[in-house]
Order: C-alpha cells, then sequence, then structure tokens
C-alpha cells in the first residue's frame, strides 16, 4: 500500500511517499521537508498569515519532487493523505484542499489525517512498534501523554494545564534574545551552561497525575533574567542549562505517573514512544530511555527528522487508517483543534470509495471549518 502524505499545519510545507508492505514498519520512498524559519525568524516566532501563503507558494513544487524522488506517479498510489488539522487553520486548509484536488482528478481515497494521530503512529513506520504503547508528545503546540491502544484508539492520560514544553523552550529563547526556534538554540546553550549557578522550579513534581505546567517555570525564568540584567553570555548559557534541568526532572516526573497509571489501565506497554519537536532534545531523550529501562520497558525514539513536523508520518498515518478502510470524503472538514479523541475509530469506518463528488461540493457551497474544541 503506498501512500502520498501532505502536511502544512504549521511552519513545514512538506509531502512524503511511503509504503505499509503489511504488518511491521514502513518504507519511506521520498521525504521532502520546506522549512519557513527564515521567513518567520524576524518576528521571533510563527505568523498565521505568513505560513499559509508560503504554503501555497511551495506545495505544488514539493508534492512534485516527493513524486518525482519516489518514482511513482498518482495513478500509481493507493491513497492521498494530508494532515486535516489541528494546527494554524489557513495552512490546513491550503493541504487539505490540495489533497482533495489530487484525490478526485485521480480518483484516489483521500485520508483526513489527524497531526497529532500522525506523531502517535510514527513508531510504527520506522520499527512497526506493536500496541498497546505509552506516547510521549512533546511539540511546539502539545504536551500529552497518551495511550496508544490501536489506530483511533487514543486515551490521554495527561496534558499541559497551560504552555507546551516546545512553547516554553521558543518564548525562553525569545526572552534569552536566542531567536527562533528556540528549542535548538537553548539546547545548544545549555551545554556550556551551569544549571546549579540558577534555581528554578519543578512545577507538578511528584504530584500522582500525570498532567504537565510549564508556565511558571517560564515566568521563572524571565524574573532571573530581569534580576541578573544585562545577561551576559554566560548567564544566558547557565539560564538554558538550569531551565533545560528543571523540564528534563518533570518529564521524568510526570512520565513515571504516566507510566503508573497506564498499568493500571490497560496492563505493561509493549514500549515508552516519543514524537513531536521536542523529542528531538538530546538530555530529554536520555531522560525517556532511563524512565523506560525504570519502568521494565524500551524506549522507541525515532530519528529527530522523523519527530519534527513531516509528510512521511502523514502518510503513514493515511496508509494505516487506509487499510482498516477509514478513509475520508471530499467534504472532510479543516479542524484548528482536534483533540485525538475525537478522531475516527475503525467501528466507524467510512466506505472506501469518495462518496461525495465535485458537484456536491458545488451545490453545498464551500466547505466548511469545524467549530474550535479543545485539542
Ligand atoms: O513537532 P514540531 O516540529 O511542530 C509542532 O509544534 O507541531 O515541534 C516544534 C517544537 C518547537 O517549539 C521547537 O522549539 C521544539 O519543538 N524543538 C525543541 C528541539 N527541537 C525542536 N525543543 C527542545 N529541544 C530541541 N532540540
Ligand atoms: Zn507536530
Amino acid at each position: 500500500m503506498v501512500v502520498l502524505g501532505i502536511e502544512t499545519t504549521c511552519d513545514e510545507t512538506a509531502a512524503a511517499v511511503v509504503e505499509r508492505p503489511g504488518n511491521g514498519p514502513g518504507r519511506i520512498l521520498s521525504n521532502v521537508v520546506l522549512s519557513q524559519i527564515e521567513e518567520h525568524a524576524a518576528f521571533g516566532g510563527v505568523v498565521p498569515e505568513i505560513a499559509a501563503r508560503a504554503h501555497v507558494e511551495a506545495l505544488d513544487l514539493i508534492i512534485a519532487q516527493a513524486m518525482k524522488e519516489a518514482g511513482r506517479s498518482f495513478a500509481a498510489l493507493d491513497g492521498i493523505a494530508a494532515a486535516a488539522g489541528p494546527g494554524l487553520i489557513g495552512g490546513v486548509i491550503v493541504g487539505l484542499t490540495t489533497a482533495k484536488a489530487i484525490a478526485l482528478v485521480s480518483e484516489k481515497p483521500l485520508i483526513a489525517v489527524n497531526h497529532l494521530e500522525a506523531h502517535a503512529l510514527t513508531a510504527r513506520l520506522t520499527d512497526g512498534t506493536p500496541f498497546p504503547y505509552c506516547l510521549f508528545l512533546a511539540s511546539g503546540g502539545h504536551t500529552q501523554i497518551v495511550a496508544v491502544l490501536g489506530v483511533g484508539n487514543y486515551v490521554r492520560l495527561g496534558t499541559t494545564v497551560d504552555d507546551a514544553i516546545g512553547e516554553a523552550y521558543d518564548k525562553v529563547a525569545k526572552l534569552l534574545g536566542l531567536g527562533y526556534p528556540g528549542g535548538p538554540a537553548v539546547e545548544r546553550c545549555a551545554r556550556d551552561g551551569d544549571a546549579s549557578r540558577v534555581s528554578l522550579p519543578r512545577p507538578m513534581l511528584g504530584r500522582p497525575h500525570a498532567d504537565f505546567s510549564l508556565s511558571g517555570l517560564k515566568t521563572a525564568v524571565r524574573l532571573e533574567a530581569e534580576k541578573r540584567a544585562p545577561l551576559s553570555d554566560a548567564d544566558v548559557h547557565d539560564m538554558c542549562a538550569a531551565f533545560q534541568q528543571s523540564v528534563v526532572e518533570v518529564v521524568a516526573d510526570r512520565l513515571r505517573a504516566g507510566l503508573k497509571i497506564f498499568r493500571k489501565q490497560h496492563g505493561k506497554p509493549t514500549a515508552l514512544v516519543c514524537a513531536g519537536g521536542v523529542a528531538a532534545n538530546d538530555a530529554i531523550r536520555k531522560v525517556l530511555q532511563q524512565v523506560a529501562f525504570e519502568a521494565g520497558t524500551v524506549l522507541v525514539a525515532p530519528p529527530p527528522e522523523l519527530c519534527t513536523d513531516n509528510g512521511a508520518m502523514i502518510a503513514w498515518a493515511g496508509a494505516e487508517r487506509l487499510a482498516l478502510g477509514l478513509t475520508d470524503t471530499l467534504a472532510a472538514l479543516p479542524h484548528a483543534r482536534w483533540p485525538l479523541a475525537e478522531v475516527t475509530k475503525p467501528a466507524n469506518a467510512l466506505p472506501v470509495t469518495p462518496d461525495v463528488t465535485i458537484l456536491d461540493i458545488i451545490a453545498t457551497g464551500l466547505p466548511k471549518i469545524a467549530p474550535a474544541k479543545d485539542g
């Protein structure tokens, strides 16, 4: 089964072709990612309007390159997948509409993929990890511990009550003048710093639930920076090291709590799996390894380029859903928010052939946008 995947939910324009040979890991035939970092850098973060326009300009070329590198024509594909959210709605509309057009003209099934589900299933693409496993998803927009019980079957065990971890990295980088994106910059500076020179809180440490809170930690860094201003390079390095040390300890503690809840509710996980941009961080990967070992399981950590946003994870999630007959119609909605718990489960499978035609879309007008929900 060979699927094209399109990712446009944030600041990466990405397309990939992935093969799902059957049960077991997949084969990435192409994986093209165009980062918009330079277009957003001057603003210190992603500007939704700039992102949507950049996706429009680049997406057809990125898809053409992915198809060329994979050596496939649209006719040789089994399905067309696109991230239909959650994410910045302008970008989501660009990717999903493009996928609908390709699905329509090539008469292939469309799969409207939840971006979080794609992160959640990446370990099956790289390692063929069997269900059930415990997922730690940490990106710029999400920080969640999830029991992954099957395709479409997710139970959230913990989440952040305020900022996501990647968001905290980005905000700390901004206030220390390290630019955007913040994660890699803070990680680099932390290597030369002395964490013991700055005292920072460990929010939620020791709580029995598996939730996170990051905004107090970020505020503590800001207050410390104001106290020490003007900051020397050594100050910046020490503060990055202290911030990262606090994040690492909190992540370990929250995952220990999450794994305890997992065992109680779902038995022993086959693995602890990490995903999302933050999982590219070496210090965090190291502590995840330790937590997995303590819990008597293994860590499955996909390579960093498959932890950050990419088209291969969308194509793979599309292939997993397609294999179960979970396809979508051309009326599939783009979502700004789309909690994992609300993705379609196999029991609600839709027919494989699209049952909405372009005539239906013309008759019913432009696609609607799903109402915002917690995601
Ligand atoms: O998954 P992702 O590529 O995009 C979404 O947010 O969906 O994650 C991007 C986030 C950013 O906040 C970025 O600062 C963070 O992941 N990140 C990192 C590292 N690399 C990326 N955070 C900490 N350490 C890193 N090495
Ligand atoms: Zn992501």
